[in-house]
């Protein structure tokens, strides 16, 4: 039976266990999008700590794509040389590393700003009316992801993450809440998947299929004529053959709806997925107990587990987690006189 610290191979990615880092912005480069020295030291650190997979933060594939002005990038090539050196030392200390591939669409917050959208509706009235895209904006981004691809696999990434959820371009074009285009990228869910397939098709020219690839998708809109984890499922029943492994499910941030969230209140969500798609899925959300963890994997809720805040707080989590579950774990050597 599956637990928390057991491996997990997918594709040519061998976990040492099920503790992902979900991606967290840290809005903490600089206006062109390089890494600097805090990446560096805070995705090693949890490398350090013992995280099986830290799936970096979302990494802009177009200028225009960026959430914030200090959003990390990865639109020139100019960018492989700082998130190859992010790949390096979190190998170094024991975890696989893998870049989350992403595009703000309407939700740009960048200065000055020029932000598109499938279809021309603010996210609220804080954010300005995007401009509808054309079919040569819809090429020029899917070009874009691509491109983003091939310089992951440059710099060593074991794995890529498209940037399917909360409410960012690719989730915009999903829902019929953002998607009101009547041509072939909008109305049916067959044609509002069509974009997020055309992404995923391009990207597996350049990104090696014996290299696992994950799609981040929120399952649950949180308002009754918005998408529920049925839809998602079928949406991805439809692009799962075009080479996706990993379904990493999170939930909302499509239209502006308050949420309650609670430790596990996406895990349902994740199950869903798992069983209708086929596909192992990382599950998660406000997250903090190891045992809690432990239940989630080994009554097969989901594959893997990701830890976002928490691991913020401490990213040595994974060490203290083998401990209170009676896993027998290596800790790093110069910490072995601080073993628990
Ligand atoms: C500081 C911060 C930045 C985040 N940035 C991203 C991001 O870049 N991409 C993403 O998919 N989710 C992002 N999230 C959401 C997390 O990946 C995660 O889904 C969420 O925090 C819930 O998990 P948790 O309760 O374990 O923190 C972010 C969350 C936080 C707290």
């Amino acid at each position: 039976m599956a637990g928390l610290f057991t491996n997990i191979t997918i594709k040519d990615m061998d976990l040492k266990n099920r503790i992902v880092m979900a991606p967290m912005c840290m809005y903490s480069s600089d206006e062109n999008g390089y890494a600097n020295e805090w990446h560096y030291i805070h995705y090693a650190t949890r490398a350090i700590g013992g995280v099986g997979l830290i799936l970096l933060e979302a990494v802009s594939i177009e200028k225009r794509g960026r959430i914030s002005n200090r959003d990390l990038g990865i639109w020139d090539d100019s960018h492989i040389e700082g998130l190859a050196k992010i790949v390096d030392r979190c190998k170094e200390y024991g975890a696989k590393v893998g870049v989350q591939l992403g595009h703000a669409g309407r939700k740009s917050e960048t200065e000055p700003s020029q932000i598109i959208a499938p279809s021309p509706i603010a996210f609220n009235d804080e954010y300005p009316t995007p401009n509808e895209m054309d079919e040569e904006d819809i090429a020029d981004v899917i070009r874009a992801f691509r491109d983003g691809a091939e310089r992951a696999y440059r710099a060593g990434f074991d794995v890529i993450e498209i940037h399917g959820a909360h409410g960012y371009l690719i989730n915009q074009f999903l829902s019929p809440l953002t998607n009101t285009r009547e041509d072939g990228y909008g109305g049916s869910l067959e044609n509002r998947t069509r974009f997020l397939i055309e992404i995923i098709r391009e990207v597996r020219t350049v990104w090696p299929h014996d290299k696992p690839l994950i799609i981040r998708v929120s399952a649950e809109d949180y308002v009754d004529n918005g998408q529920h984890p049925e839809d998602l499922v079928e949406i991805l029943n439809l692009v799962k053959d075009e080479g996706v492994d990993i379904i990493n499910v999170s939930s909302g941030a499509v239209v502006p709806v308050k949420i309650r969230p609670y430790p596990g209140y996406q895990i349902n969500f994740a199950n869903t997925i798992r069983e209708g798609v086929g596909l192992p899925v990382i599950g998660g959300g406000l997250i903090k107990e190891a045992e809690m963890a432990e239940e989630i994997i080994c009554n097969g809720r989901a594959d893997m587990i990701f830890l976002g805040r928490e691991l913020l707080r401490n990213p040595y989590w994974p060490l203290k987690a083998a401990h209170e579950l009676g896993y027998d774990i290596a800790w790093p050597e110069p910490y072995e006189r601080g073993r628990i």
